[in-house]
Order: structure tokens, then sequence, then C-alpha cells
């Protein structure tokens, strides 16, 4: 199935299969606290944990989160630094939880500019749980949506210019396969946290026909009853993909 395939099963149960979360706030909540900024990252770490753990619940069966953009880099480095171990202590405590209950994690974002420890650490992760298919995490991590467009670009370049793909009957379906996100469907709900309003840089192509929801709640204090509200707003939502209804008025004449 290509990304951007409406998933009309769950459409017709009113659910969600593909949630995205923009996990924002947590420096504030940790400035509430008179605390420094990694306190609120280390909070965040397990509101994610209990979040993922609640999505199956809510017939969820892709998750993707967004643990670190291209433009966080920008932060100070002892920050990057907490965000990076952050990011190697929950891969390695979450493994054999994943493991046991049928997890598949995928990792999008360039690897290139990651540690080798963490590398390695994504790499052990993914190639462990590559056979799960119950439940699918993805964690945008070094993500930016327009340096994945850039890159997906870069490798079909690369693939018409080995002979490897064509310039005849390219489109959109066969452009995205060269996406980080192509395994997956697109996601049908992004949420973000903290009362911001804006997509950062999140899933570019893929966010075009998804539900956005913004929750005034700062990550930290986020768990299963915030995706349960998120959930019943996006079943109230009327999903048309450009469409409409016949008019019948004038269609009856
Ligand atoms: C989200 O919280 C975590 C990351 C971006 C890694 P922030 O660190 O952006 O927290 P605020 O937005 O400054 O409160
Ligand atoms: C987006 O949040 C990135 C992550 C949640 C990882 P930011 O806090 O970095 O985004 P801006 O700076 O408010 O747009
Ligand atoms: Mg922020």
């Amino acid at each position: 199935m290509g990304v951007m395939s409406p998933t009309l099963g769950q459409e017709e149960r009113g659910g969600a299969r593909h949630v995205a979360l923009i996990m924002d706030g947590n420096g504030r909540w940790a400035k509430q606290r008179g605390m420094p900024r990694a306190f609120g990252h280390r909070a965040g770490v397990n509101a994610l944990k209990r979040t993922v753990e609640s999505a199956p619940d809510f017939g969820i069966e892709w998750m993707t989160v967004f643990g670190f953009s291209t433009e966080n880099w920008t932060r100070p480095p002892a920050e990057v630094a907490e965000l990076m171990g952050l990011l190697k202590n929950y891969v390695r405590s979450d493994l054999t939880r994943m493991e046991r209950e049928g997890v598949r994690l995928h990792v999008i974002g360039r690897r290139g500019d990651l540690a080798p420890d963490i590398l390695e650490i994504i790499e052990h992760a993914e190639a462990r749980t590559r056979r799960n298919d119950r439940f699918h995490l993805q964690v945008a991590f070094n993500y930016g949506g327009r340096a994945d467009i850039a890159d997906a670009a870069r490798r079909y370049a690369e693939a018409v210019k080995a002979g490897r793909d064509t310039l005849e009957g390219f489109d959109e379906a066969g452009f995205e396969r060269y996406l980080s996100t192509a395994d997956g469907p697109p996601p049908d709900l992004i949420v973000r946290t903290s009362g911001e309003r804006r997509l950062s840089n999140f899933l570019l192509w893929e966010a075009a026909y998804a539900e956005l929801v913004f929750q005034d709640v700062l990550w930290p204090d986020y768990g299963p009853e915030h995706l349960g509200l998120a959930m019943e707003e996006f079943k109230r939502r009327d999903r048309r993909y450009g469409g409409a209804e016949a008019d019948g008025v004038l269609a009856a004449g």
C-alpha cells in the first residue's frame, strides 16, 4: 500500500489507524517547576511510555513520535546531549517490552549525523523487532520533513542515474516510495501538545490529509486520557479528501 492511500477500513470504524505526536512543552513544564529543561525531557520520556503503551487500546496500529528535529541541533550542546542520551536509554530500556508485545520499531530521520553508539542501538532494536507487526512505533529522530523530501529526491535521482528507476510514469506514488516513511500508512491524526499550533517541519508530505488536533497540555503531563480526548475529537471530523457529496437538490432535478 502506498503511503498516501486513505485507510478506509479504520475510517469506517471511526478510528485513526496512524497517530503522530508532536511532543512539545517539556522545557516549559520544567520551568514552571523551577527546574532545568533536562528535568522536563526526562519526565517527557515517562509520558511517552504510558502514551505508547495505551495506543493499542484505542485501535491505533501505527504511532509516530517527534523526538528530535533537524532544527533542534541549534539548542545548547548540553540539551542536545541530554536528548541523545534519552533516546539511547529509551530504546535500550523499552526493547524487551517491544519484543514481548509484538512492537516493531522504525526510526526515521537523517542517521548520518548521529553518533555511532546511538546508531548501533537503533539498528540493533530495529533488527530485533523487524518480524513484529502487532504495533508499529516510529520514532522521528534528527528528522525534518523538508530534509526527508530532499533526501528522497536525491535517492530517486540516483536511482534514475543508475538505471534502477525511470522518469516515465513518475508520480506521487512513485516518489513517496523514497521517503523514510514509505513502509507505513500516512498519519490519520497529528496531535501537538503545549498549545503551539504549527507543524515545525514534521511529516510535511505525509500530513496532506491528516486531521490536526492541538491540545493545551504540556507533554510531560500527557497520558492515555489525553490521547483518548484527541481520538474523540478525531471521530467528530469529516474527512473529505477534496471530494464532495452529490448535491441532493440539483441531482434530483
Ligand atoms: C519538546 O519540548 C521536546 C523537544 C523538542 C525535543 P521542548 O523542549 O520543545 O519544550 P518547550 O517547547 O521549550 O516548552
Ligand atoms: C518540534 O518542537 C520538535 C519536537 C517536538 C521534537 P520544537 O519545540 O522544536 O518546535 P518549535 O521551535 O516550537 O517550532
Ligand atoms: Mg518546543
